[in-house]
């Protein structure tokens, strides 16, 4: 701290020398601010600098005030519009494999070696609570217990179904395209999931055999 105060006294003492009498504007100090975290960052294993690039939705969540409603719905279309849907149509898997990805948060930190040779897990229960007999979760998100059973669904393969289908589908997808600031990770879109995890997920969450919806 001490060694900081010169360069402190330095920086007012040129500031004032250079005839300012305002303080640097808002923009300025943006501008400024990520100018030194470019400058402080580097690529580091699977980590690379081109994290600090915000993309539309993160920049308009991330600033002072939230987005307009106008901003909101065209993140969200934006968002809606990356989703792929699952090939052949085929949106449900194993339910069993679906726990074992929601217990799992393994994956996605620098130091971690096997990154190129192992999936990344869903993390699921660190913002949901889901299956009841799991006693430990997170609740930045809602509770998913019930998920299928209180949405109506009786069989997956039932077109009476599709739409809660499709809009789960897209939720894990791209949480983005139906809340604008969502905090939750965008499975498929920012690819740490692959389809047959989302379609394990799916499962978990819709399967009336799931202890989920017992
Ligand atoms: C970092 C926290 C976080 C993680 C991790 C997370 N979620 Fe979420 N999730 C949320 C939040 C917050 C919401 C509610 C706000 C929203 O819609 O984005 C949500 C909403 C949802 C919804 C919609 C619920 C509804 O009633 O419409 C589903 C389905 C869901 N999450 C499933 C999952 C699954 C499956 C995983 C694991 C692969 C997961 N989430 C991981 C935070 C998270």
């Amino acid at each position: 701290m001490r060694a900081l105060l010169p360069l402190v006294a330095t920086a007012l003492a040129a500031w004032a020398l250079a005839g300012c009498t305002s303080m640097p504007s808002a923009a300025e100090l943006d501008r400024e601010a990520n100018a030194t975290m470019k400058a402080s960052f580097h690529d580091q294993g699977i980590a690379k600098a081109d994290r600090l690039n915000q993309d539309l939705a993160q920049a308009a969540c991330s600033a002072e005030h939230a987005p307009s409603a106008e901003m909101a719905k065209r993140i969200e279309a934006e968002a809606l519009a990356t989703v792929k849907w699952p090939a052949g149509g085929r949106y449900v898997g194993d339910w069993r494999e679906g726990e074992k990805l929601a217990q799992n948060g393994r994956g996605m930190t620098w130091t971690d070696k096997s990154a190129a040779t192992k999936s990344n897990g869903g993390s699921c229960y660190n913002c949901h609570q889901i299956d009841q007999k799991e006693i430990s979760y997170g609740t930045i998100g809602p509770s998913l217990w019930h998920y299928g059973k209180t949405r109506g669904v009786k069989d997956v393969a039932d077109p009476a179904s599709a739409a809660v289908v499709q809009y789960t589908w897209g939720k894990l997808y791209n949480s983005k395209a139906y809340v604008a600031c969502s905090n939750m990770p965008r499975f498929g879109h920012m690819g740490l999931l692959d389809e047959d995890q989302l379609r394990n997920l799916m499962a978990l969450l819709l399967d009336p055999r799931s202890p989920v919806n017992q």
